[in-house]
């Protein structure tokens, strides 16, 4: 059905000659000076399956946060009219893609899932490179990645319809999914792997085209799984991959929601963000999947294995360096364990090691996702001393000069940052509410079970939440009472499942779901049809029959005299 230009060099939309199919050119190394002989690599946008470079000819750069002076590559800083031909490309493609029968759709996802794995390990690579995530860790959102393909791969053999019996004769009735149409998508660099196939996989599954806005501090990463994506037999103008700002490219796909280009934003991001995202989208009735952010809580109670629960707090706060949307926030300890379980913790945190998964074993997180997100950290570090939480442990920035015993390197070289810990916190604080994206956690002390359920319940946001208990009760009445879209019992906060639907309440998004069969929701929309054989007009309600209820004359009362 669908013809892939695979023809060299030529002259893609007639303005900017030497573009090139994204299947006819290997990769293009620039100079650099990279300190570690990493190359820098030239990268595209890729609209409908062309290489391109930003109208503009503007570009930005990729660093390793590890080591500043490694530099992965440089990118399109996209502008309004690359979004507006990345979005033509993806209406162009739209009814041919949504007319592939589903199970070819699925089979493209499968055949996305196999490259995946046999890249694997050069794409942990890169997405440790890029954002400085432990290995261990990049290859779990790999492997998120890839999961989320080998499941929906055969949903292209079910994605259901049904059928319905009419109330009249002569007359069939169907529900179809039918697809939505060209879909923005826009995700953090956090997950730079599982979060963009959460979206696109069941976007492209359900039979609609994507423009993936990369997030700026993965762009490599981004070229990366986009041309693999080609390589999966994915017609030209499915995905289009544009990169830049998100206050530039990102802003100007939303904006093309206005415009009526546009029929789903889904969103991964701050809570700012996706509220303004959500108010473009409301005004056009558009759908929007809104994932936002988190202050997840984490509840100790007195029954709780106390080395389980200080295992899974610890992880729950500093791995990723705490940069996941499902991070530990408040830990909400009770009065009567308190002093044994912080002094566990904090032991634990004093022995935190910390550097370049790719230069040292064993570490437990790497620096921040890139300087921005340390400038931001360090801001909210200062919203905790303004709030008057008690400082335990944490100095800042890792520098040569002011290091915790585990960190690993020279600090000079990237962007690294103490683990934090906040203590005496209470519900007044601003820091309470607050997410702070980074290695912190706020410890606040809760009397009994129910003043620890309200304190879970207080902040703006939904999530992601736990508690640590042995006492069954307990967990019952967490997991009804608690407001929020996930929940661990004995464990930590974080690490969802690919089939499991993953998002929050309150600010924490808007009800959509990311992952799992109910996300299927997310991307189409039921169409209900019926089908009239009875040669005549039938009114539904007026013209049914009507079926009398003919009452005998028996006493049932009478059978039983008790
Ligand atoms: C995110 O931080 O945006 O549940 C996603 C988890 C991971 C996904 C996090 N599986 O922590």
């Amino acid at each position: 059905m669908f013809k892939r230009r695979k023809d060299s060099i030529h002259d893609g939309d007639g303005t900017r000659p030497g573009m090139a199919h994204v299947l006819s050119t290997g990769l293009e190394f620039l100079e650099h000076n990279n300190p570690n002989g990493n190359p820098c690599v030239k990268g595209y946008n890729i609209i409908n399956g062309e290489l391109k470079q930003a109208s503009s000819g503007a570009t930005f750069r990729s660093t390793n946060p590890a080591w500043l002076d490694d530099c992965l590559g440089e990118f399109p800083l996209s502008n309004e009219a690359d979004v507006h031909e990345a979005l033509d490309a993806a209406r162009a493609a739209f009814p041919g893609w949504a007319a592939t029968p589903a199970p070819t759709r699925g089979q493209i996802i499968g055949n996305m899932g196999r490259l995946l794995m046999e890249h694997k390990d050069a794409i942990v690579a890169i997405e440790t490179r890029e954002i400085g995530k432990t290995l261990k860790e990049s290859a779990g959102s790999v492997q998120e990645a890839i999961d989320t393909c080998l499941f929906f791969q055969s949903e292209g053999r079910r994605l259901y319809g049904q059928t319905v019996n009419s109330e009249l004769p002569d007359k069939e009735l169907f529900t179809y999914r039918r697809p939505l149409g060209v879909c923005g998508i826009i995700n953090a660099c956090n997950f730079p792997a599982a979060v963009p196939f959460w979206k696109m996989i069941p976007a492209i599954m359900c039979g609609n085209t994507c423009v993936w806005k990369s997030p700026q501090d993965a762009p490599l990463l981004s070229f990366a799984l986009a041309r693999i994506m080609h390589e999966s037999g994915l017609p030209n103008g499915v995905i289009n991959l544009v990169h830049g700002k998100g206050s530039g490219a990102g802003q100007h796909l939303v904006d093309a929601v206005d415009k009526g280009m546009v029929n789903k934003i889904s969103f991964t991001g701050s809570t700012a963000v996706g509220k303004m995202i959500g108010e473009v989208c409301g005004r056009n009735l558009v759908s929007a999947s809104l994932e936002l952010g988190g202050k997840n809580p984490l509840v100790i109670m007195p029954s709780a294995n106390m080395d389980n629960a200080v295992e899974g707090a610890y992880w729950a706060g500093f791995g990723t360096a705490g940069q996941r949307c499902t991070s530990l926030g408040n830990l909400i300890i009770h009065q009567d364990i308190y002093d044994e379980f912080m002094s566990k913790l904090m032991a634990k945190v004093e022995s935190t090691t910390i550097g370049d998964s790719l230069r040292n074993e064993g570490v437990l997180y790497g620096p921040m996702l890139s300087e921005k997100y340390a400038v931001d950290f360090l801001k909210d570090l200062g919203m905790c001393e303004t709030s008057g939480a008690t400082k335990l442990y944490g100095k800042g920035r890792i520098t040569n000069d002011n290091k915790p015993a585990g960190f690993r390197g020279d600090a000079a070289e990237g962007v690294y940052m103490w683990p934090h810990v906040y203590a005496d916190v209470t519900e007044d604080m601003e820091c309470f509410h607050e997410e702070i994206f980074g290695p912190v956690i706020t410890v606040v002390k809760a009397n009994d079970f129910d003043h620890a359920l309200h304190l879970a319940n207080a902040s703006p946001y939904g999530l992601s939440s736990a508690i640590y208990t042995n006492d069954r009760l307990e967990a019952y009445r967490f997991k009804t009472g608690i407001k929020a879209g996930m929940t661990g019992i004995n464990n930590s906060t974080t690490g969802a499942e690919a089939h499991l639907p993953f998002g929050g309440v309150k600010g924490s998004g808007n009800g959509t779901r990311e992952s799992g069969i109910w996300v299927i929701e997310a991307y189409s929309y039921w169409h209900a049809v019926n089908d009239e054989l009875s040669g005549k007009l039938q009114l539904a309600q007026m013209d049914v029959d009507e079926i009398e209820i003919e009452e005998a004359e028996v006493d049932w009362t009478a059978l039983s005299n008790g």
